[in-house]
């Protein structure tokens, strides 16, 4: 049973899949490994539950978007569900996925040596992922949130190092490229199982692949092509109305 004030040494010890989440997660399990999953959630910015749930496994299903009109939406909204459903998700996929390759590789790795690929390719993926989108949810959504509702008084405001949204989205359209790249890969690996005889186990990655392949680049999309842009022109018409002033 896992809960907030297990130590993080406990938790690598007697649950498998725990020390590559923790790695996945920024989470240090080896000289800080004393403190409680609470105080290693804390200090890798992630969430105590959201954790908590990865670690035991029993993660409530967290559904799909839905469509809508992005281009009308807040864009306190979009970064909401990007960072809910979308990340949460994200990470739920990676941890799955890593899980279902190890157990198909100590069935099946002398027949499906492509496995061992795809398994490296995962993790680098998640290696990027994971970072980026915590980047995401600690500096950059902050920042566009407080461009739709500035904040008032005392309450610090979140600036990026150059002034502008710009020139941190380069570095995020740059990791998204790389993403990209990365499911390209994983999608070949991935068509290559699909043929010969597959197990129930093996279907079911082969289908959770794809449905992680197509989550992540409706993530990807709605980032690049409505929350970007429009938080950059958000930005650019609060400079003109300002030089007006
Ligand atoms: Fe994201
Ligand atoms: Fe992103």
């Amino acid at each position: 049973m896992i809960d907030a004030t297990s130590s993080v040494r406990s938790v690598a010890q007697s649950h498998p899949g725990a020390t590559r989440l923790f790695a996945l997660l920024g989470i240090d399990y080896c000289c800080r490994a004393e403190r409680s999953l609470a105080a290693a959630a804390v200090a890798a910015n992630v969430d105590r539950d959201e954790l908590i749930d990865l670690l035991s496994r029993r993660a409530p299903e967290i559904p799909p978007v839905t469509d809508k009109d992005w281009f009308a939406a807040p864009l306190t909204e979009i970064a909401d569900v990007i960072v809910k459903n979308y990340h949460r998700r994200a990470r739920r996929f990676l941890v799955d996925l890593l899980d279902l390759v190890d157990r198909l590789l100590s069935a099946h790795a002398a027949a499906r040596p492509e496995l061992w690929t795809l398994r490296a390719t995962l993790e680098e993926l998640g290696r990027d992922l994971i970072p980026h989108m915590a980047r995401e949810e600690q500096y950059l959504f902050p920042y566009i949130k407080m461009l739709e509702h500035p904040v008032a008084g005392d309450q610090p405001v979140i600036i990026p190092l150059s002034g502008s949204v710009e020139y941190p989205l380069q570095g995020i359209r740059h990791d998204h490229s790389h993403d990209l790249e990365y499911l390209a890969r994983i999608r070949s690996l991935g068509s290559a199982l699909t043929s010969g005889d597959q197990c129930g186990r093996l279907a079911r990655f082969i289908a959770l692949l794809a449905d992680f392949d197509r989550d992540l680049t409706r993530h990807i999309k709605l980032e690049n092509d409505v929350l970007f842009p429009r938080a950059v022109e958000l930005e650019r018409a609060i400079a003109r109305r300002k030089a007006a002033t």
